[in-house]
């Protein structure tokens, strides 16, 4: 597509400084050992992402998509090439509880109140890191539940579960936070409003987003960029940059810019 080829020239002029990235990936491949043989989840991966950004990562099941975020979470480690976070080694990025993730699943504990559930991360591992907690009010009012505070998880719709998880997971105020498909068990309204919600999140907070999700529209409404990843071995495709201006409104999709972006994502995706 002619508009990524110009995109791609002019980053190619402007390589970020290691300072402005939040993600560095080198070459990353992950290999698994298993009863059935070795699996490669992931081959030779190279990836900046800059401190602030918005990364989508699309792919076909089983193309890398979680294995790469564990990678950078220092959840498992590559077997071969090398990962940074904020220019320094993963596991110290976790142990600075630089990250935060959102499931599928919001996984909240039913016994709790939705403040509580929202705050729990502050109990647990110590705390926030000093001056980097946020106040769990604000943050529920910014995903709209203020009002909710008090609630059971029971007494929520799934696109509320989702919310609470959402203010979870940016209690603490991580740097960088990892959804893997948050709103894939979601109805597309309710989608499409959490969708708007957290580019709200994200320009409020500067925080830098990779977002993993099976849906294109998703992927091309949310990313500044996104990244296609192929399957079998787990590799890269292409990196498409976004030009779509902000603050993003779902009603964009409608336009010539959004439905050619899509339809390249699609071409792409049908050969991975
Ligand atoms: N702990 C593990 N042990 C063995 N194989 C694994 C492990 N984790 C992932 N894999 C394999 O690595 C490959 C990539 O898995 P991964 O979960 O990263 O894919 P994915 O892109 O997130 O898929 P999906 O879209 O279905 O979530 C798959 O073939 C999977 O079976
Ligand atoms: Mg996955």
């Amino acid at each position: 597509m002619a508009v990524a080829a110009i995109d791609h020239q002019r980053r190619v002029e402007r390589l970020p400084e290691p300072a402005e990235l939040a993600v560095e990936l080198e070459r990353v491949s992950v290999r698994f050992t298993t009863d059935r043989g070795t699996i490669t989840a992931l081959e030779g991966i190279d990836l900046t992402v800059p401190k602030g950004g918005f990364l989508t990562l699309l792919g076909p099941s089983g193309c890398g998509k979680s294995t790469l975020l564990r990678v950078v979470a220092d959840i498992i480690q590559p077997t071969s090439g090398s990962a940074r976070v904020f220019g320094g080694r993963p596991a110290e990025a976790r142990s600075r509880r630089d990250i935060g993730f959102v499931f599928q699943d919001a996984a909240l504990l039913p016994w709790r109140t939705v403040i509580d559930n929202v705050t729990l991360p502050l109990e647990v591992g110590g705390g926030a890191p000093a001056g980097r907690g946020r106040d769990p009010h604000e943050l529920l009012d910014l995903v709209g539940l203020a009002g909710w505070e008090n609630a059971f998880p029971h007494e929520l719709s799934g696109g509320m579960r989702q919310r609470v998880s959402i203010a979870r997971a940016l209690v603490s105020g991580p740097r960088l936070l990892f959804m893997d498909e948050p709103f894939g068990a979601l109805d597309e309204i309710t989608r499409d409003r959490l969708n708007e919600e957290l580019l709200a999140v994200w320009e409020r907070t500067g925080t830098t987003i990779l977002f993993v999700t099976h849906s294109i529209y998703e992927a091309a409404f949310l990313g500044q960029e996104v990244l296609l990843l192929a399957a079998r071995p787990g590799r890269m495709r292409e990196r498409v940059p976004v030009d779509l201006p902000m603050p993003r409104k779902i009603a964009m999709r409608e336009t010539p810019e959004f439905v050619a972006l899509v339809s390249h994502l699609r071409r792409v995706l049908e050969t991975c």
